[in-house]
């Protein structure tokens, strides 16, 4: 076995120090300072290198206990049986290997076709319930396995756990274990009341469940409507006769449980696995968190011959969901100049795996959510990709920050050009106002030729890049001017890519004026906007011409809109380019089907709809949500009042979504706010 390098042993150290930490704040300080999915996989990362290398494996390394300790403020109780964690499988490979392990053990002959049992993995918290002659006396958490806390009282507020078991001759002593959980919906519920306190937030539903189970007051917990679901029964004597795991289901079911209906028998691991995939998306529908299957072996005979490991029960397996959110340390921050010379900061981290995929980067939005996030080179942030959406980092771990960084500041200087950046009062955004910056021309090279735009096909991000370094061209109208000798001088591009480009630039010349407009990446104009202005100015010169109080008064063409694209007709850069763009043959007048409908208040979809906005939304700056509201005929104002319609909502709202909660108005997201533009109908 290879020898731990210097940085694997400083790695290792590392994980120790901040697991030990996290299980320390969230087991005794009821403040968890890092998400389920991220210890467990900092927690996988040290038991790696403590497999590759054992010699680096110490006596305190969190791997080398059950589990971890108690709070105090209840009465430790010490369970009877110890309440096993479970093993995790990420894929496959690891159920497949998981199955042959446990056969191997077995040593005695076990079908290939042997039952499993497969069950939601409910993302909430661990109760031990102790019912004598049928009562219930004792609720006890999971603590670390050994010993847990009392918590009985709170346990009787839970409606979904029996005070009496249902059965006319209840065995002495019984214990039944479950996973006690918040409905999605009153963790909602509590987190907004939180909010409107002013008191911290919970940061899942997970967290809200075992802190409320802790909590001292009783009615308090008696409000927050936890729920439970029953997997697993332990008799003192099993006089019920139960062999099997699905015939304990059944049997607490019939006893007053609840029990999860979504489980299923399996006799093959390619069952397994369509159960898994089926409910991978399924969940998403649930009113409540699961964050994986639990596999068990369905018979309970089968189950006492295998046993246990150290930490672990041999005939089950947690097969978990790729994780949304993963911890990874920043390497660097960079800017990025876009196309509208928006400077965005991002970080670039060591790749780690989110939902499915590679991740290395993430934006950082603006300088006000760096500044918010104080994010460091060397810091270790967690990051989120939650389904499709692009990764962000959520938070950094303070704790673990190493000694001797430098808080980060937006450059006062374009990285691509070296001029002066501009800050504007009422932006979060830092710009380069240079026309000339090559990321801005090459950013809106790139735009042009974008499929909603020219959609000239080939000319993507790398030639794009080649052809501005190489002096070839600095605008869109110069596109039209290349010659084949001069695509044949860059770098990898052969005479049949090159022909090919030159006829998708020449077919792009087709394109309708209202895909011009939009290509030429004025601000505000998306392509919405753009057929809405190329209707009211069918051609450039019409809109060379229009006053702004013109452009204004187009229905749909809100005043932040109008000034942006009054501006940019009046710089005489932009107008000699449209001049080149007709002289190359562009078609820069007439809409391309002329029986559209015009424009008008009332047949905009959200023509008269009143919002408001408030907090900072994750990727629309104000003044583009106003934009694209005013772009389908709604209002934006400042505040709210009884004629609100919509109040869309961002991170730190303020005084205005609790006013309109009091009034009882629709409070949107982002997200929510671009369904509603995609598909205003379905709002009704
Ligand atoms: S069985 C000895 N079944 O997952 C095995 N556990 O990561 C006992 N959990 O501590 C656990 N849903 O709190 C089992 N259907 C289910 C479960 C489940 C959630 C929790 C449980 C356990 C943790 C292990």
């Amino acid at each position: 076995m290879a020898q731990a390098t210097e940085q694997v042993l400083q790695r290792a150290h590392e994980l120790r120090q901040l697991l030990q930490k996290a299980s320390y704040a969230y087991y005794s300080l009821a403040s968890p300072i890092m998400e389920d999915a991220v210890y467990d996989q900092l927690y996988r990362e040290l038991q790696d290198i403590e497999i590759q290398h054992p010699e680096v494996v110490t006596p305190d390394s969190p791997t080398q206990r059950v589990g971890d300790q108690p709070a105090t403020g209840f009465t430790s109780v010490t369970h009877n049986i110890p309440l096993y964690s479970l093993e995790n499988a990420f894929d496959q490979g690891e159920l497949e290997a998981w199955d042959q392990r446990w056969r191997r053990h077995a040593e005695i002959p076990v079908p290939e076709d042997v039952g499993y049992v497969c069950e939601l993995k409910i993302d909430g918290s661990a109760l031990a319930l102790t019912y004598e002659n049928g009562l219930l006396v004792r609720g006890v958490t999971r603590g670390d396995g050994i010993a847990g806390e009392d918590i009985t009282q709170n346990v009787r507020t839970i409606r979904s756990i029996p005070l009496r078991l249902n059965m006319e001759h209840p065995p002495a002593r019984l214990e039944v274990r479950g996973e006690a959980f918040l409905p999605l919906a009153v963790f909602e519920r509590i987190n907004a009341e939180r909010a409107a306190a002013d008191e911290a937030l919970f940061a899942n539903p997970r967290n809200a469940a075992a802190g409320t189970l802790r909590q001292l007051d009783s009615r308090i917990v008696a409000q927050r409507q936890l729920d439970f679901f029953a997997y697993t029964v332990h008799f003192q004597t099993n006089q019920a006769a139960i062999q099997t795991q699905s015939g304990a289901l059944e049997y607490l079911q019939r006893s007053g449980f609840q029990v999860n209906p979504n489980r299923t028998q399996c006799d093959s691991l390619a069952a397994i696995a369509h159960y898994f995939d089926h409910w991978e998306t399924a969940r998403m529908d649930l009113p409540y968190l699961t964050d994986g299957v639990v596999v068990k072996l369905d018979d309970l005979g089968l189950q006492t011959h295998l046993g246990f490991t150290q930490k672990f029960p041999r005939w089950a397996i947690a097969l978990k969901y790729p994780a949304e959110e993963a911890p990874t340390i920043v390497e660097a921050i960079r800017v990025n100049v876009g196309r509208t010379g928006a400077v965005t900061p991002l970080a670039e981290f060591r790749p780690v795996q989110l939902a499915g995929t590679t991740v290395s980067r993430a934006t950082l939005h603006n300088r006000d959510r760096v500044a918010e996030l104080d994010i460091r080179v060397g810091d270790t942030a967690i990051v989120r990709k939650a389904g499709e959406i692009i990764p962000e980092v959520v938070r950094v771990l303070p704790e673990l920050r190493p000694a001797q960084t430098v808080a980060f500041e937006m450059p006062t200087h374009c990285p691509e050009c070296g001029e002066a950046l501009v800050q504007l009062e009422q932006e979060a955004v830092t710009r380069c106002i240079n026309g000339s910056c090559p990321a801005i021309i090459k950013g809106s090279l790139v735009h042009w030729a974008s499929r909603g735009a020219m959609d000239i096909n080939g000319l993507g991000e790398k030639w794009v890049e080649q052809l501005v370094d190489n002096g070839l061209i600095r605008t869109v109208a110069d596109l039209y001017q290349l010659t084949e000798e001069q695509l044949l001088d860059l770098e990898r591009m052969g005479k049949k890519s090159a022909q090919n480009l030159l006829g998708a630039i020449a077919q792009s010349k087709q394109q309708p004026w209202s895909r011009i407009l939009y290509g030429l990446g004025i601000r505000h104009v998306g392509s919405v906007n753009a057929q809405v202005l190329t209707q009211q100015f069918p051609s450039m010169d019409a809109l060379l011409t229009a006053s702004l109080d013109r452009i204004e008064a187009v229905y749909g063409i809100g005043p932040e809109i109008a000034a942006s694209v009054h501006q940019w007709v009046r710089i005489e850069a932009n107008q000699s380019v449209m001049q080149q763009l007709r002289g190359a043959g562009l078609q820069l007048e007439g809409t391309e089907d002329d029986t559209t409908t015009e424009v008008t208040p009332s047949n905009l979809p959200l023509a008269q709809k009143i919002f408001v906005l408030t907090g900072t939304l994750p990727t629309l700056s104000r003044s583009d949500a106003k934009a694209k509201i005013e772009a389908a005929g709604g209002k934006v104002t400042g505040s709210v009042s009884s004629k609100t319609d919509y109040v869309i909502v961002g991170e730190n709202a303020g005084s205005k979504l609790t006013k309109a909660q009091s009034l009882g108005i629709a409070c949107l997201s982002e997200d929510e706010l671009l369904a509603l533009l995609a598909n205003p109908m379905a709002d009704g």
